[in-house]
């Protein structure tokens, strides 16, 4: 994909729904008594995965587009798949999944593409063997491919050494079948879709600072859910309209779950122009309009508690950085390195690539701002977060950018390259 410099960006887009929360209407509608609609369903190759691993396990899956209907089988319902569970590039469909698993009549093993082979394992392995899970790395290596012998398991309070939305979901989906309560503590509170689902799905769950506490579940209830757009989505229309000259954008219907807000909260320390309209929302999360424009920023410092709530706009947030006066310094972000890439030195590499002036640390990087952005060959790494970043910069730079590998948008955003297109001046 050739991207070049544009003279703006206005108009409004309403961006896919939330990836976070289209997997968990997965999850939990397949394990449902009764059928799940799903309004809003991210229709991304990751929530994609997610269907196709629940389909291979006897649940009747109807996409229909906008809307997917889930046939829930019951908690003790699923079928032994006839073959490997394949999550593609999907870290949620993995972790998440293998909670479920864990406690299946059956054994199963999962695996994806060569970067999922590459994802560190070892923090669910831990947690789920404690409660009794018989979960093995194929290669002996902590990560995919799974081997997981369903087997009953047991209530554990679990002290995570790591804010991770998606460790704790699986010790969360675990604790669903186990023999007594299950709790988890997070070092900074990650996204809580899972908990608010839980909640929505007839569970009982409650959350009391860092810690989340549940009971197991006899059976959950189908019911509707309308996902919000994801505001991970939601942030590269954010960034792009703030960092380009004439712009004014909308973005309806976005999801701002103050577990998953920091984005906002940047904006606001960088002095960007955003204005928030709060909408009606469902199952418990805050949805609103966001509308940004052109601003004149300024660096700021971002680490501590707030990083889990940005966790993946940080590679977005780097391009903003590029165009604010001052220094960013983006510090206890050392989770960068185990996403899809190691989001740390792809985006240092390919910023600097690009003229800007970045040092990655060993938990982030720091960013000194205005520096001229000169068009660059990008490699993508196939990591959609990266793509879309580097669209944006691509867009704010003189010449040409090439973004290697740019279709994984698909993972998350397949029509990201139309929309963005159409808003452009
Ligand atoms: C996710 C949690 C986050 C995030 C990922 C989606 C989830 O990962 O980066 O894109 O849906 O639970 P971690 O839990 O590994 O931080």
């Amino acid at each position: 994909m050739i991207i070049n410099k544009i003279n703006g960006l206005s108009g409004e887009v309403t961006v896919p729904g939330d990836k976070s929360i289209s997997h968990r209407s997965i999850m939990l509608g397949s394990l449902a008594k009764g059928t799940t609609e799903v309004k809003g369903f991210l229709q991304g190759a990751d929530c994609l995965s997610s269907i196709s691993c629940f389909s291979k396990m006897g649940v009747e899956i109807e996409n229909k587009g906008d809307i997917v209907l889930i046939h829930g089988r019951g908690l003790r319902g699923l079928k032994e798949p006839a073959s490997t569970l394949d999550v593609g590039n999907s870290g949620t469909t993995t972790r998440l999944m293998s909670g479920i698993l864990a406690a299946q009549n059956f054994t199963s093993r999962v695996t994806g593409d060569a970067s999922i082979q590459k994802r560190p394992m070892k923090r669910i392995i831990t947690p789920l063997s404690m409660m009794g899970a018989d979960i093995k790395s194929e290669f002996g290596n902590d990560c995919a491919p799974l081997i997981i012998n369903g087997t009953s398991l047991r209530g554990i309070h679990y002290d995570s050494p790591v804010a991770s939305a998606q460790v704790k979901s699986a010790v969360l989906f675990a604790g669903l079948y186990a023999d007594g309560e299950t709790s988890v503590t997070e070092p900074a509170v990650s996204r809580n879709h899972t908990e608010l689902m839980f909640e929505e799905y007839g569970v009982d769950i409650k959350c009391e600072g860092k810690t989340v506490v549940m009971k197991p579940a006899d059976e959950l209830h189908a019911r509707k859910v309308i996902v919000p757009g994801d505001i991970s989505s939601a942030t590269y229309f954010i960034v792009a309209a703030a960092i380009t000259p004439n712009s004014c954008v909308t973005i309806r219907n976005v999801g701002i779950n103050p577990t998953r807000d920091g984005i906002i909260e940047v904006c606001r320390m960088m002095g960007a122009n955003i204005t928030i309209e709060k909408t009606s929302g469902d199952i418990g999360e805050p949805t609103a309009d966001i509308t940004v424009s052109t601003s004149s920023l300024k660096g700021c410092t971002i680490g501590g508690d707030i990083i889990p709530t940005l966790i993946d706009e940080i590679p977005a947030i780097a391009i903003l950085a590029c165009f604010a006066d001052g220094e960013t310094i983006i510090k206890d972000a050392q989770e960068l390195k185990v996403k899809e890439s190691n989001r740390i030195d792809v985006v240092v590499n390919n910023l600097k690539a690009m003229g800007a002036d970045i040092e990655a640390t060993d938990d982030g990087m720091i960013i000194s701002g205005g520096k001229v952005l000169h068009g660059a060959v990008i490699d993508s790494k196939l990591d959609h977060r990266i793509a879309m970043s580097f669209a944006i910069a691509g867009m704010n730079a003189d010449g040409e950018t090439e973004i290697l590998g740019s279709e994984c948008v698909d993972i998350s955003y397949p029509e990201f390259y139309n929309d963005i297109k159409r808003l452009s001046k």
